[in-house]
């Protein structure tokens, strides 16, 4: 090749890198150069992915047997596999509570969890928990407070609060609790947002979904 000619493939990567220098923007530089050296024939294709596996989860009391690949979350299992997509997918990285299950019920953000973890435990979701045209007292007490404006967050929600009033009532203390003597600390306004404080509201209905929480917990609202 004639020095004054050059590598169309390597020019890509020098735009890229000044670009990178200029804006401080790592991404593109991390994009491109895969790229430019699979194009190159440097970097091995990706390894093939991993044989299926079959596993059983008892889903709102139906046992369901899946075959699904390993890495598959819980979240995915339930929304891609089941169709069941009252759980909602907001960031898939653990950040926003939107995707939280019970999963022997305890509070789970079913994003950070994969299927193969829970082979034979049962996995409640929103829609396993009204009894036929009979709310579940939680949804009940977020329609009557008006807890929720756009609903994505609310499931999550929902869920995450039938799970920490159950650790509540199992006497488990939160980082703001004042009493670690007491049996099980009062469900005041600032010990529901430390305890929910998972589960992010984009609408911002917090009032009112602590309100909700409060109802159920039996404290004056
Ligand atoms: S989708 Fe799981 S925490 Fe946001
Ligand atoms: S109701 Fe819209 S994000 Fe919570």
């Amino acid at each position: 090749m004639d020095e004054q000619e050059s590598d169309p493939e390597l020019d890509k990567i020098e735009v890229t890198r000044r670009t990178v220098i200029e804006t401080g923007t790592t991404a593109l530089l991390l994009t491109a150069l895969p790229h430019a050296a699979l194009a190159a024939g440097s970097i091995e294709d990706k390894e093939p992915p991993p044989p299926p596996v079959t596993i059983g989860l008892r889903i709102n009391g139906q046992l369901h047997s899946l075959t699904l690949d390993p890495r598959t979350t819980v979240l995915d299992a339930l929304r891609e596999h089941l169709e069941l997509t009252g759980s909602k997918k907001g960031c898939d990285h653990g950040q926003c509570g939107a995707c939280t299950v019970l999963i022997e019920g305890r509070r789970v953000n079913s994003c950070l969890t994969l299927a193969v973890m829970h082979d034979g435990q049962s996995i409640t979701t929103i829609e396993g928990l009204a009894d036929g045209e009979t709310l579940h007292p939680v949804q009940t007490a977020f329609v009557e407070h008006d807890g929720f404006q756009c609903g994505y967050c609310t499931s999550g929600q929902i869920c995450s609060a039938i799970g920490m009033l159950a650790e509540s009532r199992q006497g488990m203390p939160s980082y703001v609790t004042q009493d670690l003597m007491r049996a099980a600390a009062d469900l005041t306004d600032v010990e529901i947002r430390e305890r929910m404080s998972g589960n992010i509201c984009r609408c911002a209905a917090y009032p009112n979904i602590v309100a909700a929480i409060k109802q159920v917990a039996g404290m004056p609202t």
